[in-house]
Parts: C-alpha cells; sequence; structure tokens
C-alpha cells in the first residue's frame, strides 16, 4: 500500500496511513520530515511496534534525548519513557498529567524540537490530545498586542507560580539540571521560518523586566487569546497511532476526561532541538 498524507483538520495535523515505520525507505522518511513541517503534527495510523523499535523509529525526525525525569524512564530503551495515570506526580491516587496547555521542555535552555506519543492503553472513552497552532495565532494576533511582545522574553521555570496542572517532584540532581531559562515570545521556526507565539503556560513565571502585575496582565491577555477555538486541534486516540508533533509551533494539553480507574499509558519521546531564536 501505497503511503498518504492527508489533513486532519483545517487548523493543523495530517493523517499517514500506508507507512510501517520499520520499514520506511530514505524517501519516504524524507518525505513525513517534510510533512511534520507543513502540517506541524502527524499521526502514523496502525503501527505495531516494540519499545525498542519506536525508539529505533524516532530517528527518522531527529536524535532522541534522554527525559528529565528518571523514574519514567523505560529500562530497556531509556529514551522512551512512560505517561501514565499511575506514575510521576506522586501519591497514591492516579492522576492525568500534562493537562494544562503547554509546550514540551521549555523549562531547558535547548526544548526538544519533537514529541512522539505512542499508546499502550487507551481508556474506553476520552483522553484525547489537543493542540494549538502557534503560527496561527500569531498571525491572527491584533497588530496593537504583537507590538506589544515583540522583542520580549518570559522566564520559564520547572514549577511555575502560575501553572495549572501539576509537574512531578525532581530529585536533587534533575533539579540541578533544571535551573529557569530565558525564551522570546515569539520565535522563528528554524526549518520554514515562519514565526510563531511562544509560550507555555504551564511553565512561564513572568515576562523578563516587568514587575508581576503587569506580566500577569500580559500573560493574561495573550493566553486567552491563543486558547481560541479556532486554534485548536483536537487528537482522538486509536491504539496504532503513532503521534509527532513539533514543539516549536504548537502547544498541547491531555484531556483528563475519562473514568480515572480506566489505564491510559503512552510511550512518549522527545527529539533534540535548538534555542529558540
Ligand atoms: C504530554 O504533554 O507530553 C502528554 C500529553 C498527553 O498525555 O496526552
Amino acid at each position: 500500500m501505497a503511503m498518504t498524507i492527508k489533513p486532519l483538520s483545517a487548523v493543523m495535523a495530517a493523517e499517514v496511513t500506508g507507512a510501517d515505520l520499520t520499514k520506511l525507505d530514505r524517501a519516504m522518511a524524507k518525505e513525513l520530515s517534510r510533512a511534520l513541517v507543513e502540517h506541524l503534527a502527524l499521526c502514523i495510523r496502525d503501527q505495531d511496534l516494540t519499545p525498542a523499535q519506536y525508539g529505533a523509529a524516532a530517528h527518522i525526525f531527529g536524535a532522541p534525548k534522554l527525559q528529565v525525569l528518571r523514574g519514567n524512564r523505560l529500562a530497556e530503551v531509556p529514551e522512551v519513557s512512560v505517561i501514565s495515570t499511575t506514575n510521576e506526580i506522586g501519591g497514591d491516587e492516579p492522576h492525568v498529567r500534562a493537562t494544562h496547555w503547554h509546550t514540551d521542555d521549555s523549562y531547558l535552555a535547548v526544548p526538544a524540537k519533537a514529541t512522539m506519543l505512542y499508546p499502550r492503553e487507551l481508556p474506553s472513552a476520552g483522553g484525547d490530545t489537543q493542540f494549538i497552532n502557534c503560527h496561527a495565532v500569531l498571525e491572527a494576533m491584533p497588530d496593537a498586542l504583537r507590538r506589544r511582545i515583540e522583542g520580549l522574553r518570559a522566564v520559564h521555570v520547572y514549577r511555575s507560580r502560575r501553572a495549572g496542572a501539576k509537574v512531578a517532584v525532581r530529585t536533587d540532581v534533575e533539579r540541578e539540571e533544571t535551573p529557569d531559562v530565558v525564551h522570546p515570545l515569539i520565535r522563528s521556526h528554524p526549518e520554514s521560518s515562519r514565526q510563531a507565539l511562544y509560550i507555555n503556560p504551564n511553565r512561564i513565571e513572568r515576562v523578563e523586566g516587568m514587575d508581576e502585575a503587569e506580566s500577569d496582565a500580559l500573560l493574561d491577555e495573550l493566553y486567552a487569546f491563543a486558547f481560541e477555538a479556532r486554534f485548536q486541534y483536537h487528537h482522538e486516540w486509536r491504539l496504532g497511532d503513532v503521534v509527532i508533533w513539533d514543539n516549536r509551533c504548537t502547544m498541547h494539553r491531555a484531556m483528563a476526561d475519562f473514568d480515572i480507574q480506566e489505564p491510559r499509558a503512552l510511550h512518549r519521546v522527545l527529539l533534540e532541538g535548538t534555542v529558540p531564536v
């Protein structure tokens, strides 16, 4: 069957069928990398991968990196981490993590360029992942608001006073690896040169050079605009999907709308990125 790539919505994301990630030739791999820049997220359907095959498939798009939280890494393939309702946050109660809008890794000086997720167990209903196209947000932004943020930078921290979702407790080593960092509010995509709003509502502490009240007011205004439904794509998972998205120009969040006693577990790979400029 030939590989086909079809848009999943008018906002962003495309569906890839007819591709087996363990058997791609060079032309197909190149086409997938190109399609990721065009569509910002790809859902590659009908994959049946061991963790080692999944980790190997990530090389199609870049270099997998080790994730900060050691406890979530798979022992046999450490570049693959587990996201599940029963790990990470601590405590005995099952919990859905990453439920507030964010872009992965922005609390690092060199954030991941892309994230891949591959579900292993899904709830019987709900548990979607939602996305925002941050190129579209910036391109639709009123001129007056855009002029106010041109040239500004934001302080990203692991645990922000403004976080809307809980984050896992770090070990001392993990804390040392994650000092506060500063990134521009607008970044240029290194492959397409297109600009995008670069915000992480779960990790931004404040806008650099502003007092708390001024910074909070600007962030609230930016977030209200960016969260409008017209910029969103909602992905309804199927077992066999491998979804990859570009963190340089999108945000995402997990939906906590399912029976928390049902398992939801996904294997996650992050790909090395570059310093946002
Ligand atoms: C993530 O933020 O990396 C995970 C999103 C999800 O669980 O849907």
